[in-house]
């Protein structure tokens, strides 16, 4: 225990009460491993409420110190398998995130594009309030409440209904006629005033820990286990989109926000209507210089196509509508000193910099690290150890450090160099020519690789095992239990009784936890092609990209073959069948074989061969789709849409789209004024329509 602990609060330094806020929020998190999911106490109840009590007494006298892992931030909120799930009918998508002008205009542009609008064509918006709380789905059948749900990962939330009930703002039944199905979308969130009425009552009742923000209040409240504790909390909602929907409401967002209205929902009150980018911007300025004044917190706005059948034409884009974006407000900033340049080393071998600062609030939340993106960047903008810098923070992007404050350095700092070798394993960090990113060329002899990997191997977007995070992916890599993603699944096996033991008492587990993570693994033992690709972590293939293979070599044994081939020979027919898809290029090619080029590669997809059942990718597109599986190539100009528009609907119905014609080709559609690939393709013999053929085919 610090020499701090037995300082009254009252006395303490700032540099004392940092150092125990860290030792609280470590030995308060250990308490409660324990205490959870060991069911294993390892103090009294008094002397671990007197830990929190302290914890909370400390923050209250140094608010600037609260610390992200505080264990007062994480109150509230309820075990996440204590709440029935339920499947989204439609899922809760995201948004992308504009933070400039320019970037607004680019959404503007890039709608007008796909849409292939003339720039005269006025595109209506509507712009809203970011809300500040947590996204839940509110089902109606035959105008009555029925299911209320989290978000979740956006297919998959938490049932909430009984919680939700509790809420003044929502209407148990609706007025007026609806749509036999309703499913509406909304924010939960708290009020300032009654953030800080909560907290004030929660202090007077003594009780021990305070809610850091509204967001934090309004998630705790609704996700908790007792409908009967929600009911005392004051919670509100907006409601700002559609869901499933049995038959349409208008042909306008608008249309929809008003029908909303007379339903009995509370729709935010500065929503408008805007013509062009430039009321766009007009509305978020506004409501910038406004923010401080609305009673809720709102984090930027949100700026939605008005007319439903464009929304429906733009489709979306992997987890977000092309046809609405968030726009934030700008970044916060604040001056802090940087203490250390160190770098981190990426599982793809890419050595990043970034900086230890002296911890400082930015907008509400403690900061003490940040990225330094490049070595050149730091270069450039000569950052040194001992600076004082600017850094910024925006939403829930990390944090970065933007320039030096040159008139605060006095002293002669030396400059950074970057090492040649990698500070992990010592292994040789080249910086190819015209590149900005340094990598280790250890591979999977480089520790901090193979557990970056895994970690990816594990996560939600790859092979989603529950209790696999980032702490105890590396400590079973520590202890030697997992090497290879192979050894995940071979874990249970290994560690079953009389050595599971050891594995339960060195991760401070319950034998439950362990279940669960033996359960949540067995669960993964199939997997689809598209989620096995992007789970190997091959640089340049993120989700899109291993969709995109999947869609098109079909099966794990074709894709491996080919990818095989591309790698032993660059200049075959594999190759160049694989840089004919769309959206793939040489440089992903290259990336491609040399992942497979790399023996231990093959090893790694060998062993997991062997305990995996990887599915044949299926479209979720209907069979019955008539150009499921075939390979299109469009050229030329069309009339009806932009090719952007063509090409987004091919592949939502399951087609496979290329950019340039070969004997694999099924169909090239040709606009006006095509030039070479249909050319290739009459010499080929390959089915050439008009877009109106096209059109009739798909119909
Ligand atoms: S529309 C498909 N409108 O922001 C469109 N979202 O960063 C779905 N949010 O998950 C979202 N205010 O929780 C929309 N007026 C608003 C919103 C809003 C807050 C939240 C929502 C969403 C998140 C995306």
């Amino acid at each position: 225990m610090s020499i701090s602990a037995e300082i009254a609060v009252g006395e303490l330094t700032l540099e004392q009460a940092a150092e125990e806020l860290a030792r609280l929020a470590a030995e308060i998190h250990k308490l409660d491993v324990a205490y959870h999911q060991n069911d294993a106490p390892l103090v009294s109840d008094a002397a671990y409420d007197a830990l929190r009590l302290r914890n909370v007494e400390i923050e209250a006298r140094f608010p600037e110190l609260v610390r992200e892992d505080s264990p007062s931030r994480k109150v509230g909120a309820a075990p996440a398998d204590g709440f029935g799930k339920v499947r989204h009918a439609k899922p809760m998508l995201s948004l992308d995130n504009a933070f400039s002008d320019e970037d607004v205009q680019d959404f503007d542009g890039k709608i007008r594009r796909f849409l292939g609008l003339s720039a005269e064509e006025p595109v209506e918006y509507v712009a809203e309030p970011k809300i500040d709380g947590l996204s839940i789905s509110l089902r109606y059948e035959n105008g009555r409440f029925v299911q209320g749900a989290t978000r979740g990962d956006g297919v998959e939330g938490e049932d909430v209904t009984t919680n939700l009930l509790t809420l003044k703002d929502l209407p148990k039944t609706l007025q007026g006629s609806a749509p036999a199905v309703l499913e509406v979308r909304g924010e939960v969130y708290m009020a300032r005033a009654d953030f800080f009425r909560l907290n004030e009552q929660r202090a007077a009742a003594g009780e021990k820990t305070l809610f850091a923000n509204p967001r934090n209040a309004a998630a705790g409240s609704l996700r908790q286990l007792d409908p009967a504790v929600t009911a005392t909390r004051p919670l509100s909602l907006f409601c700002y989109a559609q869901g499933e929907i049995g038959e349409p409401v208008g042909d306008t967002h608008w249309e929809f926000l008003q029908r909303l209205r007379s339903w009995g929902f509370t729709v935010n009150e500065r929503s408008t209507v805007c013509n062009n980018a430039a009321e766009l911007l007009a509305f978020s300025s506004t409501l910038g210089t406004d923010r401080a004044g609305l009673p809720y917190d709102i984090d930027g706005v949100v700026y939605k196509v008005n007319r439903l059948d464009w929304q429906r034409r733009l489709g979306q884009v992997s987890r977000s509508p092309r046809w609405a974006i968030a726009h934030k407000f700008p970044a916060e900033r604040a001056v802090t000193q940087l203490l250390e340049i160190r770098t981190n080393v990426g599982r793809t071998g890419a050595i990043t910099p970034y900086a230890v600062l002296e911890p400082v609030t930015v907008g509400g939340v403690v900061v003490s690290r940040a990225t330094l993106h490049n070595e050149d960047e730091i270069k450039r903008k000569d950052f040194r150890a001992g600076d004082w810098v600017v850094i910024q923070r925006a939403g829930d992007v990390i944090p970065q450090v933007v320039e030096v404050v040159r008139e605060k350095r006095t002293a002669d700092l030396p400059e950074w160099h970057p090492k040649d070798h990698c500070e992990i394993c010592g292994s040789l960090a080249v910086k190819p020519e015209g590149e900005a990113i340094r990598r280790c060329t250890g591979g999977l002899q480089c520790e901090a690789q193979v557990v970056e990997r895994l970690i990816h191997f594990a996560s939600r977007d790859a092979f989603d095992i529950e209790g696999l995070g980032e702490k105890n992916v590396e400590f079973l890599h520590k202890s030697g239990r997992i090497k290879s993603p192979a050894d995940i699944f071979t874990l249970a096996e290994r560690e079953s009784r009389p050595q599971l033991l050891p594995l339960k008492n060195q991760m401070g587990w319950g034998e439950k936890s362990v279940s669960k993570l033996f359960d949540a693994i067995e669960m993964r033992r199939r997997i689809g092609l598209d989620r096995f690709i992007y789970a190997l972590g091959i640089r340049q293939v993120g989700q899109a990209t291993a969709r995109l293979l999947a869609l098109n070599y079909h099966t794990l044994i074709n894709w491996r073959a080919a990818m095989e081939e591309v790698a032993a020979d660059p200049e075959g027919a594999a190759r160049q069948h694989l840089v004919s898809i769309d959206q793939i290029g040489p440089s992903v090619a290259d990336d491609l074989a040399a992942f497979f080029k790399e023996p231990h590669n093959s090893a790694v997809l060998d062993e997991l061969q062997a305990q995996l059942t990887v599915e044949d990718f299926v479209s979720t597109v209907s069979a019955d789709s008539p150009v499921v599986g075939k390979t299109v190539v469009f050229t030329g100009t069309l009339v009806t849409m932009s090719r952007d528009e063509a090409k987004a609907q091919a592949q939502a119905l399951g087609a496979k789209v290329a950019g340039s014609v070969s004997a694999k080709t099924d169909y090239v559609v040709a606009g006006a004024e095509a030039g070479s690939k249909l050319k290739k393709a009459e010499e080929l013999g390959v089915t050439v329509l008009t877009e109106e053929d096209w059109k009739a085919l798909i119909q």
